[in-house]
């Protein structure tokens, strides 16, 4: 459970902050996307992986129940008493099999040392018929807002975030995990392959966050 290559720890303090920032205020309108996008009704069980302090959670109704799970404590402790924390991984759910009826995740696939491990583990933890959204950034695409997006993602928002941080190592790295991350049609591919149906890859406003949204197989 070691990230020390990842930030997350260092700049939790002030994240949700700086979220808003770099991102012009578009991250809520990505994050309420991909809550809409699971129909979450009462009684559910909703995992969230990589929740950090929970901001989607915190979008969701309150007889929904919630689990975050998360390597990170200091970003776990950020939380509101909303939701389940639990330490873990993605790669390796500390849930049991079919048991979640939607599973959601922003912004952490960037961050993954091994998406087959979670996609699986997504696919093993739905129950038939469950389904997910998943939000994260993409490398600009080609049309016109394409390359003032790149100079954006690559010279600005590391600049921007490191000041309001005051930590550069962190804003240079979600620059560089950004412009290094496939296209959506891989992820939607190896979505697929992890036996994910119905699997969608759509540009939400702004043109750099991709939501992909799946089903679990529904045996009859
Ligand atoms: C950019 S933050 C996103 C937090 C939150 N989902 C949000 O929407 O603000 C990425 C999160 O992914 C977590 N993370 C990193 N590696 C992970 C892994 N292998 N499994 C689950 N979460 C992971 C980090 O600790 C961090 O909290």
């Amino acid at each position: 459970m070691n990230s020390t290559s990842q930030p997350f720890n260092r700049i939790s303090h002030r994240y949700r902050l700086i979220n808003k920032i770099i991102s012009f205020g578009l991250d809520s309108i990505w994050r309420r996307e991909a809550i809409r996008s699971v129909h979450l009704s009462g009684g559910m069980r909703l995992l969230d992986i990589g929740s950090g302090p929970g901001e989607l959670l915190d979008l969701t109704h309150s007889n929904v129940i919630k689990i975050g799970i998360d390597p990170e404590i200091r970003m776990l402790q950020q939380a509101s008493n909303n939701f389940i924390g639990i330490r873990g991984v993605g790669e390796k759910l500390p849930i049991r099999s079919a048991s979640i009826d939607r599973v959601v995740s922003a912004f952490v696939l960037r961050n993954l040392r091994d998406r087959e491990s979670v996609f699986d583990e997504i696919t093993r933890v739905l129950v038939n018929g469950g389904k997910g959204a998943l939000i994260d950034f993409s490398p600009p695409g080609t049309r016109m807002l394409g390359y003032p997006v790149y100079i954006y993602i690559k010279y600005i928002l590391p600049l921007i975030g490191g000041i309001l941080a005051s930590d550069f190592e962190a804003y240079k790295y979600l620059s560089r995990t950004i412009l290094a991350f496939p296209q959506p049609e891989v992820i939607r591919l190896e979505l697929i392959n992890a036996n994910l149906k119905n699997v969608r890859a759509r540009r939400l406003m702004g043109g750099v966050t991709v939501l992909y949204t799946f089903e679990s197989h529904i045996d009859v």
